[in-house]
């Protein structure tokens, strides 16, 4: 690019923030449906990493497009770029040495193979949130389901707009089985070592 000159090489690296903050930076990518309870588990696990001294971010759907994602819709040419400005800033945060817990439905395998690429997939754990569209529906924590059934909302995940399951995710919570407790216990024996330097 013209006229840009980067100055990454000159700055505190993530290696040396990591060890600051004795951490290693991967993003927690929390994919599923609407309803599927990837929030609630963020903020559980949030409580739990930061009892045990270790710094985290949530970024989450609702609030990233109420902000810096305000002009994009739910089409899948704007849900490609919401997710890759996503990406772009989750970067950002593991640069930080920080771990980012990210809830977004990011529904295609495309849209996930680019926030793949753009974050590096050896900084991403996949966790597939996982509960039949039918239960996220009876839930319909935000009432979106009933709207979207009456054509009140169009292009709605799951009704009118595609979710195609995580091919290799690095786990699967099916909150339709598990309670929280047990949903988290379960992350945590996967994410801990991954994420503690000792
Ligand atoms: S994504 O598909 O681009 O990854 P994202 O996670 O950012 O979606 O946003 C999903 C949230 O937006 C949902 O939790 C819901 O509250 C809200 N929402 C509003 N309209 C839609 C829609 N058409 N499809 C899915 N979610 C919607």
């Amino acid at each position: 690019m013209e006229h840009i000159h980067p100055t990454f090489d000159k700055i505190i690296g993530r290696d040396a923030k990591e060890s600051l903050l004795g951490q290693f930076s991967k993003v927690i990518w929390l994919t599923g449906l609407s309803g599927s309870g990837k929030t609630t588990l963020a903020i559980a696990l949030e409580k739990e990493l930061y009892k045990m001294g270790l710094l985290t971010q949530i970024l989450d759907g609702d609030n990233i497009r109420s902000g810096i994602n305000n002009n994009l819709k739910f089409s899948l040419v704007d849900r490609n770029e919401n997710i890759r400005r996503i990406a772009e800033v989750t970067k950002l945060f593991l640069n930080c040495g920080v771990i980012p817990i990210n809830c977004f439905i990011s529904p295609t395998v495309e849209i996930r193979e680019l926030a793949k690429s753009i974050i590096g997939p050896q900084n991403i754990i996949v966790i597939h949130v996982k509960a039949p569209l039918a239960v996220c529906e009876k839930r319909d924590v935000k009432g979106l389901y009933k709207k979207a059934r009456a054509g009140e909302i169009k292009n709605f995940t799951g009704i009118d707009s595609p979710y195609e399951d995580p091919l290799n995710p690095d786990i699967v919570v099916e909150t339709d089985k598990l309670n929280i407790e047990q949903s988290i216990e379960q992350m945590l024996t996967v994410i801990l070592p991954l994420l503690k330097t000792k």
